[in-house]
């Protein structure tokens, strides 16, 4: 199957001939497939929101293609203009950028620039509100009257009503306490089982995407590092820390158990897989 998206030798030079020039993204080679969950993570400027831009046309690349379903988005105008309703991108506190009187038109305002009916812009503005848990009774509040939980679902249901193919978000739960985070990260899992789009999830949040996603891609100094399954990524444990990116808490405990012994698979990264693994391990003894 041929990717829905996928970049060629992307750079990206910000300041280009001033004293701040600086080469964000450094040749970066990245494709996902149509329904693939995507997880980047990385430090603080290493790329992540350069090179997320690029993939709805926000950012000219300096040098280098983005494809999306085969075709350079540059190609023409009327091209990119259409792959910014198909590849919808939540910025970093998005909720900056709510501005309008009512939740219901905040959200409204991307399947309003689609040129959809009003029927269907209401259809898909409940459906929006629906996938980030928010009451109906909350379109007519003014936005600026809810939390900031609240705020940010509104703004990613903004998104998420123009049914882009690719959903990405950058940082998305970054200043929210637990109880917010896990909420957005279980609307972001349900949206992708029930819509089965492809979504790409920018995080520094290692604890919150390892659970989630199918594959991850490690943003260093510009260049993509690491690209594969969680688990194929937290077997080089060392090599994440090396880069100053955690390892989840759980997989530290079991490459721990390692080293005193314990014959323990090393990709493990939830709870659940730790529980399981050690359960096995005491069953496995009892029959010896
Ligand atoms: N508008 C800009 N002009 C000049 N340099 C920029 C601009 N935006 C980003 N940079 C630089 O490009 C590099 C990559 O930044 P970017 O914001 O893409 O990183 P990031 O991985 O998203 O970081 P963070 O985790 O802090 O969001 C950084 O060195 C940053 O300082
Ligand atoms: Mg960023």
């Amino acid at each position: 199957m041929a990717p829905i998206i996928k970049t060629e030798k992307l750079n990206h030079l910000y300041s280009a001939g001033t004293p701040f020039e600086r080469l964000a993204i450094k040749d970066i080679d990245f494709e996902a497939e149509q329904g693939e969950f995507i997880g980047i993570i990385g430090h603080t400027g290493s790329g992540k929101s350069t090179f997320i831009q690029h993939l709805n046309g926000l950012l000219k690349p300096t040098s280098g293609k983005v494809l999306f379903n085969d075709t350079d988005i540059w190609e023409s105008k009327a091209y990119v203009r259409d792959v910014r309703f198909k590849v919808g991108l939540v910025f970093q506190y998005p909720e900056y950028q709510l501005f309008e009187e009512t939740v219901y038109k905040d959200i409204a305002f991307g399947p309003k620039n689609m040129r959809l009916t009003e029927n269907e812009i209401d259809l898909r503005v409940h459906e929006a509100a629906d996938f980030v848990g928010i009451e109906h009774e909350l379109l007519d509040k003014s936005p600026f009257e809810l939390s900031g939980g609240q705020k940010r679902r509104i703004a990613i249901a903004g998104v998420i009503a123009m049914r882009p193919d690719i959903l990405i978000l950058d940082e998305p739960t970054a200043g929210l306490d637990p109880r917010g985070r896990d909420m957005i990260i279980g609307n972001i899992r349900s949206y992708h089982e029930k819509m089965k789009s492809t979504v790409i999830l920018v995080t520094h949040n290692m604890e919150e995407i390892a659970r989630s996603v199918q594959r991850l891609v490690v943003f260093e100094s510009g260049s993509i590092l690491m690209n594969g399954t969680p688990a194929e990524i937290f077997m080089q444990g060392d090599k994440l820390q090396k880069i100053g990116l955690a390892v989840p808490e759980i997989t530290r405990v079991i490459m721990r158990l390692r080293e005193l012994g314990l014959p323990l698979n090393p990709s493990i990264f939830t709870v659940e897989q730790a529980t399981e693994a050690l359960l096995n391990l005491k069953g496995g003894r009892k029959r010896a």
